[in-house]
């Protein structure tokens, strides 16, 4: 390991300048000052080093030493992760909060992980066995619900000439291999360093949400990359929440960095409390929690969706679907333009530096459904969901234009709707998926045979809906055509009935595929069955004032399982309603 050490010469909020530093290397981490704060190279200029650093630099003076190991920030990866509370590198909060009693002193060095602590370790390799990087060595029962693989670390491989079965711990090796290498239970991983896969693999199933405007009209595949740009109150929080709630991924990695004050301190408080809806456990169990609060340093919130994405990452090599989310990007853009402008770089739009949109880049880029490392085929996949807060609403603005480049899926949030209390407050028609083409197939093959060509009708229906209104406006409802108003008047049930959601309902909540097809096939029962009605001459008024609509605009409250019987039925009273409905 390279030492290299210098003096500091200047210190402007977060970044401090170093003299004397030759050979140091960008993006390593040193030891700052008297109390020893984590800081990190961040531009090198002749003997002159600058730092962002991730702790208050309140008091320290010109003079004090700083020293680099060489070695690049880093996240330790490893059981112990899930459940974990982390700040923005990696530091557990309860840990911090136990040394330092209630709030983050700076320089206090707490380990990652409990390296300290046992796990049962169950090998599934053997003396003499051969193994590669990303190779299973064993498994671990990290939580109840999360079995964790303990893997052979990119770069090691080799004839294994020892494994350890039983009790282990960090404090020693699990698995030493010929010429005298050794692997341990914990791995450093540097959080700036995509980790390794075998292969990036196209995107062909969704990623699971149970929200069924995104599921039916704007789905993200599972390794794809979604951006929910918002205004103030517009539901981002609350998408992100019910997504860490409800989707159906293995594990959830969720990055807050917090808009308001006491968020932060909510998440803290309430998610370990939160129970898994389908298996009754606490949703901790399959969570890892980065967060900064607002009296953190900008620095530690740079990289904290950086720890975050490392960490989806190290899940995803073990072959689970991991949901990555990130609340709001926007307050990280925040945190590198201010960074950038202690550094009196060159400002671009809106104060942003110019490589706000290279940076973004390098986060969302590590989303994907991957073959991952090792001999065994094993599939894992980072789908990272971020929400994104444009001042004042405007999606002009640089990042979520530079988010946007990077989304597959993105799903607009609107302030009218959130006004009107239509939650998912998602604009359908400014929103878009990229991904239809590549999901029709499994939704041909997993929902439905009909199921793509009830979304194009859906779609098709809403675009009518707006045309609608917008005529309306000019000439009133009543000069409506006949067809046009039960067009409308069907729109209208679907956007309350299907695409508005509450995700404080606990049977509303998470709707599966299923559920979520047969709610559309019922409407457009409804659709065709007064439509055959209109035609046979009844007149309008008759057919809108049917009571069988309150039942079908009540049917998002019964639950998923048996749904397809009551939906049967449902179609079954619509037919025979419109059909005895006199002519005039
Ligand atoms: N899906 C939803 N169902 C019901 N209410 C919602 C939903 N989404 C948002 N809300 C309401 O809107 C409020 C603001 O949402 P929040 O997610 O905090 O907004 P943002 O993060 O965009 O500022 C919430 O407190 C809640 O009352
Ligand atoms: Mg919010």
């Amino acid at each position: 390991m390279k030492e290299t050490r210098g003096k500091i010469f200047g210190v402007a909020g977060p970044t401090v300048m170093v003299k004397g530093m030759t050979g140091a290397i960008m993006n390593t981490v040193c030891l700052v000052g008297r109390h020893g704060l984590l800081g990190e190279i961040i531009r090198i200029k002749e003997d002159m080093v600058t730092l962002q650093v991730y702790e208050d630099t309140v008091g320290i003076s010109v003079g004090e030493d700083v020293i680099s190991y060489g070695i690049p920030l880093s996240v330790t990866l490893g059981p112990g992760l899930l459940t974990g509370l982390f700040d923005g590198i990696q530091r557990p909060l309860d840990k911090i909060r136990e040394t330092a009693g209630g709030f983050l002193t700076r320089g206090v060095k707490v380990e990652a992980l409990d390296l300290d602590r046992t796990w049962d370790f169950t090998p599934i390799r053997k003396k003499g066995d051969t193994v590669a990087p990303g190779d299973v060595l064993g498994t671990i029962e990290e939580t109840e619900r999360i079995t964790h693989r303990v893997m052979v670390p990119p770069g090691l491989g080799g004839v294994i000439k020892e494994i350890k079965s039983g009790k282990v711990s960090g404090a020693e090796y699990i698995c030493m291999l010929e010429r005298g290498k050794f692997i341990e239970l914990y791995q450093e991983w540097p959080v700036r360093r995509p980790r390794p896969f075998k292969a990036k693999l196209p995107p062909e199933e969704p990623f699971i949400t149970g929200q069924r405007v995104f599921d039916t009209l704007l789905p993200v595949a599972e390794g794809g990359t979604a951006i929910v740009p918002g205004g103030f109150g517009t539901g981002k929080t609350v998408v992100e929440q019910t997504i860490a709630k409800f989707s159906r991924s293995d594990i959830v990695v969720y990055v807050g960095c917090g808009e308001r004050g006491n968020e932060m301190s909510e998440i803290l408080s309430d998610f370990p409390k939160l129970k898994d809806p389908t298996s009754g456990l606490p949703l901790s169990l399959r969570t890892v929690i980065v967060v900064n609060t607002s009296n953190m340093p900008v620095a530690a919130r740079e990289a904290s969706i950086f720890t975050g994405i490392t960490i989806a990452e190290y899940f995803r090599d073990m072959g689970y679907s991991v949901a990555m989310l990130a609340d709001s990007i926007s307050r990280w853009a925040e945190a590198l333009r201010e960074i950038s402008s202690r550094l009196e770089e060159m400002p671009g739009e809106e104060g942003f530096p110019p490589y706000l949109a290279t940076q973004l880049g390098m986060f969302y880029e590590r989303s994907g459904k991957v073959m991952c490392l090792g001999s065994e085929d094993r599939t894992g996949s980072v789908t990272v969901i971020s929400a994104v807060s444009p001042p004042g609403g405007d999606f002009s603005e640089p990042v979520t234009q530079a988010s946007l480049r990077f989304a597959g899926t993105l799903w607009a949030l609107d302030p009218d709707l959130a006004y009107r209390r239509h939650f998912p407050a998602v604009n359908w028609l400014a929103s878009f998926s990229l991904f239809h083409a590549e999901l029709d197939d499994w939704f041909g093959r997993e929902v439905a045979e009909d199921m793509v060509r009830l979304r194009g009708r859906l779609y098709s229906l809403l675009q009518r809906q707006t045309e609608l209104k917008d005529i309306i406006q000019i000439i009133g409802v009543e000069a409506l055509q006949e067809s046009d108003r039960l067009a409308l008047e069907v729109a209208n049930l679907a956007t309350d009935a299907f695409l508005k959601q509450s995700a404080f309902s606990e049977v509303d909540a998470f709707n599966t595929y299923e559920k979520q097809y047969w709610m559309l096939k019922t409407i457009f029962a409804y659709l065709e069955s007064a439509e055959a009605a209109l035609k046979r001459g009844v007149f309008i008024e008759t057919i809108l004032d049917s009571p069988v609509k309150g039942r079908l605009a009540r049917m998002k409250e019964e639950p998923n399982e048996g749904f397809s019987g009551k939906a049967r039925a449902l179609i079954g009273e619509v037919e025979s309603e419109f059909s005895m409905l006199e002519e005039k």
